[in-house]
């Protein structure tokens, strides 16, 4: 879909409707400098801020970064308290989207999450659902797999209940139970483009689903150097890239 892109971009520049990032690569900016790695969370809390504000300007509609996965618990207990300060400390201050239009869901499984956590995390979304300028979503405790998972499980229960017939389930079906298919009424298309710094090649469990067609953007620098130049050259070259989709 062509979408007007916002001055930093090149005339023609064709903007993703749907980007995620995979937000990798702080603990490395941290030990770079002989800090503790929570400081390089800190850090990369900071470019999450002025990347996603960066986004909405250049015309973004659907923003997905990756910010705690299901298999992140098993760092140590410390670190992971420490992430969980942050968030909390984030969603006090992510309010100030509020202000930009910004729309906030989360994906992932919020029930082991703490529940002064889970209270901000509802609040934050009642209070942004009527912002329409770009959907943030935030993938906390989130995996790929157990949202496929927790897919099949709901189906599963409609097939038992008798209000889905199993030789109807198509994908459709499917992705009509995904995380992402479940935002307060709305759902977000595919992903369209994702970016993953700190040189890391791989997806990590990030939308293994959405991500079927999405083209893929490595960079080098770590997270908490990533700028808001660094997301326009990722747009470019998307814009670059020849999508056929299984077609010729
Ligand atoms: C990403 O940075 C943040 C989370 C996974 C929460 P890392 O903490 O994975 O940073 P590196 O990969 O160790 O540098
Ligand atoms: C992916 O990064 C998860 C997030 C950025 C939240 P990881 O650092 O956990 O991924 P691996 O372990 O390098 O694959
Ligand atoms: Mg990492």
């Amino acid at each position: 879909m062509a979408q007007k892109t916002n001055a930093a971009l090149p005339p023609g520049t064709k903007l993703p409707v749907h980007v995620g990032v995979i937000m990798d690569g702080n603990g490395r900016w941290a030990k770079k400098r002989g800090l503790p790695r929570k400081i390089g969370h800190r850090e990369g809390a900071q470019t999450f801020r002025t990347i996603t504000r960066h986004a909405k300007n250049l015309g973004v509609k659907f923003f997905t970064v990756y910010a705690f996965s299901t298999e992140n618990w098993k760092r140590p207990a410390d670190e992971v308290e420490a992430i969980m300060d942050l968030f909390e400390k984030y969603l006090d201050e992510v309010r100030d989207f509020i202000e930009e239009n910004i729309r906030i869901c989360f994906i992932g499984d919020r029930s082991m999450l703490r529940e002064g956590l889970q209270k901000k995390m509802r609040s934050v979304e009642e209070d942004s659902r009527d912002f329409s300028a770009m959907t943030l979503l935030i993938a906390i405790n989130y995996g790929g797999r157990d949202e496929i998972a927790h897919a099949a499980k709901a189906i599963a229960q409609k097939a038992i209940s008798g209000e889905i017939n199993a030789d109807e389930i198509t994908v459709d079906t499917v992705e009509k139970y995904l995380y992402t298919s479940d935002l307060d009424g709305d759902t977000a298309p595919p992903v369209d483009l994702i970016i993953r710094p700190s040189g890391e090649q791989r997806l990590s469990n990030f939308m293994i689903w959405q991500a079927a067609y999405a083209e893929f953007y490595y960079t080098n620098i770590l997270w908490p150097d990533f700028r808001p130049e660094d997301l326009e050259k990722a747009i470019i070259a998307y814009s670059d890239r020849n999508r056929r989709f299984g077609g010729v």
